[in-house]
């Protein structure tokens, strides 16, 4: 693991966002208009990392499952439905009457706060200010007790909103407002987006946009049981956009409205679904492993009865550890036993049947859901925080291997500061650079050309002509791209080419003809 992401050195979400600008990784929405709160543009090596990531998942669980816990070759099928859906879709799922988060108006500012989001300083005095503050943003409450109540924060009791009684409500001060007294009480605030169908836009044409991907399966159920004679247990993936209205949107792309899932949907037999449970929870958290994510910044977290949502009676989460979160954990990815809930409200709803019949012991069953739902644009961003590492280089790219360094330490006599992203080659954007040396040498020039002509076909690769080679390690360095292939006067000579690795920053000198075996043999 690097020094960047780990708990003692968290990687500041500021850095990253930075990065991610300065680099072509991700933009603010619409930012030439100011931007839109909760939105997000993926520019080109954004989406070129986020299709890597979809591409890796898809593959590993649709294309190539994991064995089953007894040895069985597992059943999974995709599907790509539709974002807008018959209303009723939302009413069968619960999403239209209680996909609610509860939440705080300020009045003044008219900021509105998920009420979980939002803590109260109170003081011991029964008639003094009451500081509100979001999560994580602590410091500037405590900065305002001071200011404002002249006391130490030390001496108030920290409480979330919800456990504030009403008629202490005019004595708190938000975290936006400019005097006490503009918050009101929490209310259920519903996160779907609505939109309206065709011409006319009264109430009869309200349709909207989903907030997951996962009721499209569970409505495809019935077409995928009788159009691909699968048998249970079989599962049906899907990745896509969803949409939630969310509240306080926030941590860069970790909390959008609009933003991208990769959905599993088990059905199994009820009678089998604890053992399916069991193994797809693991199973999650050792494919975030198997992408490069370490497994220090990884963990298991198990839901309490009391936090489980409506659907489902057992939830497992992947946790990660982001910088913003660390030395805690955030979550990526949600392991719901959702039973047989949804398939039962669907039935209901729209009167057809979903039962799964047994063609070996003529039995019919309504299948258990074991539902692995995570976020790919979140996984996008764990990518990120990962990937990031800062480390001093010898200057002048003479030999020796690059030092790790912790955010903010000066480098040694000789070196050089290097920011270097550290995808694994599958994930990376661009899988290798051909650089000419010199890009005034026509005949070097046609060499690199003719390779990254020939590479191009198989991968993405990138050709650089311009700048000091030096620096053009640097920029690919900093995008991620694993090797670097420089074409020089010996290519020229004796049909070699040099080809430098992003990590060890070793040189390696081979025929052009190996380059694609040499590739093959390095994770690509
Ligand atoms: N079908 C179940 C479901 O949607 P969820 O826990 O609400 O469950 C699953 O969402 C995953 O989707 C989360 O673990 C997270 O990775 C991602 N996700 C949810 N809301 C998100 C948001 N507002 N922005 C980005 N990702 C989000």
């Amino acid at each position: 693991m690097n020094m960047q992401n780990n708990s003692d050195h968290p990687l500041p979400l500021e850095t990253l966002t930075a990065l991610c600008k300065r680099r072509g990784f991700i933009f603010q929405t619409s930012e030439i208009y100011g931007g839109l709160n909760g939105f997000w543009d993926y520019g080109p090596l954004g989406t070129a990392l986020k299709n890597n990531l979809r591409d890796a998942w898809w593959q590993d669980l649709v294309r190539t499952p994991p064995i089953g816990p007894d040895g069985e070759i597992l059943d999974i099928v995709g599907l790509d439905s539709a974002i807008i859906q018959n209303p009723r879709v939302w009413e069968a799922s619960g999403h239209v009457g209680g996909f609610n988060d509860p939440m705080c108006d300020c009045r003044e500012s008219k900021s509105r706060y998920r009420a979980d989001h939002l803590m109260v300083y109170v003081p011991a005095d029964k008639d003094g200010t009451l500081f509100a503050c979001l999560v994580g943003d602590e410091a500037r409450a405590e900065k305002r007790i001071r200011k404002e109540a002249k006391a130490d924060p030390a001496a108030y009791t920290v409480k979330p909103v919800t456990e504030i009684p009403v008629a202490d409500l005019p004595r708190v001060w938000g975290p936006d407002a400019a005097k006490p007294g503009t918050l009101t009480e929490p209310r259920q605030f519903n996160l779907m987006f609505k939109t309206y169908i065709g011409a006319a836009s009264g109430e009869d044409n309200l349709a909207y946009l989903r907030p997951e991907t996962a009721q499209g399966i569970f409505t495809n159920y019935k077409n995928v049981l009788d159009t691909m004679r699968v048998k249970l247990p079989f599962g049906i993936a899907q990745v896509g956009k969803s949409f939630r209205n969310e509240v306080t949107p926030r941590n860069f792309i970790f909390r959008s409205r609009e933003f991208e899932q990769m959905e599993l949907e088990w059905f199994c037999h009820p009678d089998e679904s604890q053992k399916w449970y069991d193994f797809w929870t693991e199973a999650r958290l050792k494919w975030w492993e198997s992408i490069g994510v370490s497994s220090a910044n990884l963990r298991r977290r198990d839901h309490d009865p009391d936090e489980l949502a409506h659907y489902s009676t057992a939830c497992a989460d992947v946790e990660y550890r982001y910088g913003f979160t660390a030395p805690d954990f955030g979550e990526l990815e949600g392991i719901a036993h959702r039973g047989a809930f949804d398939l039962t409200q669907h039935q209901e709803f729209s009167g057809t049947k979903m039962e799964y019949f047994d063609q070996e012991t003529n039995t019919r069953v309504l299948p258990h859901v074991i539902e692995p739902s995570s976020g790919l644009t979140r996984g996008v961003l764990v990518v990120l925080n990962e990937a990031y590492a800062e480390e001093f280089v010898p200057k002048g790219d003479q030999e020796g291997g690059p030092i790790q360094a912790a955010p903010g330490q000066q480098p040694p006599e000789g070196y050089e500061k290097r920011v270097v992203m550290r995808f694994s080659p599958r994930l990376a954007p661009v899988k290798a650079a051909i650089f000419p040396l010199l890009k005034n040498r026509p005949e070097i020039v046609a060499k690199a050309k003719e390779l990254y002509m020939d590479l191009r076909t198989t991968w993405a690769v990138d050709y650089d002509q311009t700048g000091a080679i030096g620096r053009r390690y640097r920029r690919q360095d900093e995008i991620g791209t694993p090797f670097c292939i420089t074409v020089d006067f010996d290519s020229l000579e004796n049909n070699t080419v040099t080809i430098r690795e992003r990590d060890s920053m070793k040189q390696t000198t081979l025929p052009i003809t190996e380059v694609r075996a040499w590739l093959a043999t390095h994770g690509l």
